[in-house]
């Protein structure tokens, strides 16, 4: 809570452009409940340096996503859209917190584990301590809720218990947070290996779609998307192409399993890829239109990033100083 009204936080990271999975599993749900929260999204580009960034493309991958969140629908003015970096208080708080983080609790996240093993030559401490600054950015903002794919889980529940033991310690401080996962699309499958989750490092590019891909190239990936030898479109776990296909098509169109099933009955594997190709580009299309007229705006999107970085850091203080006192750190001076 956060004067009186529920609040968020939720964030992605900024290299490289965003996939079909990042907006179906949290974008798109992001802009249906900006009117029942205070909401805070983060481009976390602190969390991106965790794996070594070319800087001058970081900047743009930031810049390229701030703009992606308006252009799929977050109005500016009432959601609060800010660079990650331009709050110093996240990683003030995420240093607190590691002080109340175990290595036990830190060496069972998957994730690091998974990341560890992509970058061998690479296994530094922030991605060890990755899920502590992410507990900081989302108790900053005394969150309810926080939209995220079901991948985030395992993070949510460790920012949970880090924000209940502070509590136990030194009273009620934080909001305890709850994950908030949506019905359809909170976990998109590659498009080769259906096993496998979507993601942009995926290094083949016919794996995922990505938000900026053209209608051209997204039609060709699903033509190209691995499916099965069954021959039939039923949704269940043996054949995970088809159950893929037909999640991406409902979080796109909001339509229900039974109804898709009932609206594909009879099609072959190709037309269903066709149905679902035409679905994406009917989705993404306005988005990238939106995105193109935004780049061409530099002042309004640099007073975005002013305004709304002002704003973030002053309910981020807020929080920040109160922990601060909590843990015993003198008073300022003023
Ligand atoms: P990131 O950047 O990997 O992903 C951003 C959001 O997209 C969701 N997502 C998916 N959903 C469905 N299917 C997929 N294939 C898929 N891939 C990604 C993720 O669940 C996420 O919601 N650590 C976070 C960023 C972060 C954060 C936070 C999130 C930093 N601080 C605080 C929430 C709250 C991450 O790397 O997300």
């Amino acid at each position: 809570m956060l004067d009186g009204k529920k609040s968020l936080f939720s964030g992605m990271q900024a290299t490289g452009t965003i996939t079909l999975g990042n907006y179906l599993g949290a974008l798109k749900n992001w802009v249906e409940i900006e009117d029942e929260y205070m909401c805070f999204y983060g481009v976390v580009d602190m969390h991106s340096i965790t794996v070594r960034q070319d800087p001058k493309l970081l900047r743009k991958n930031a810049r390229n996503l701030l703009m992606l969140y308006i252009a799929a629908g977050l109005d500016p003015e009432k959601n609060c859209i800010y660079y990650q970096s331009h709050v110093s208080a996240h990683a003030e708080l995420g240093w607190i917190l590691n002080c109340f983080t175990y290595m036990g609790e830190m060496n069972r996240m998957t994730q690091f584990k998974d990341k560890a093993a992509k970058h061998a030559d690479n296994i530094n401490c922030g991605l060890f301590t990755y899920p502590i600054l992410m507990a900081a950015d989302i108790l900053l903002f005394q969150s309810d809720v926080v939209p995220v794919g079901i991948d985030q889980r395992q993070h949510l529940e460790i920012c949970r218990d880090i924000a209940i033991r502070f509590n136990n310690i030194y009273g009620d401080v934080f909001t305890i947070p709850e994950a908030y996962v949506g019905k359809t699309g909170a976990k998109i499958m590659s498009l080769q290996e259906p096993t496998k989750k979507m993601s942009k490092s995926d290094t083949n590019p016919n794996a995922h779609i990505l938000l900026l891909d053209e209608p051209a190239v997204i039609m060709k990936k699903f033509k190209r998307a691995v499916t099965d030898s069954e021959g039939r479109i039923a949704y269940n776990e043996d054949q995970p192409g088809i159950h893929n296909l037909i999640d991406i098509y409902c979080a796109t169109t909001k339509s229900s399993v039974e109804s898709a099933l009932a609206e594909f009955d009879g099609l072959g594997y190709g037309a269903l890829k066709q149905r679902v190709g035409e679905a994406v580009v009917a989705e993404l299309e306005p988005v990238q239109k939106k995105f193109y007229d935004l780049s061409k705006n530099k002042d309004y999107i640099d007073q975005i990033i002013k305004n709304n970085g002002e704003k973030a850091a002053y309910y981020a203080g807020k929080t920040l100083r109160k922990v601060q006192r909590k843990v015993g750190f003198p008073d300022r001076i003023r």
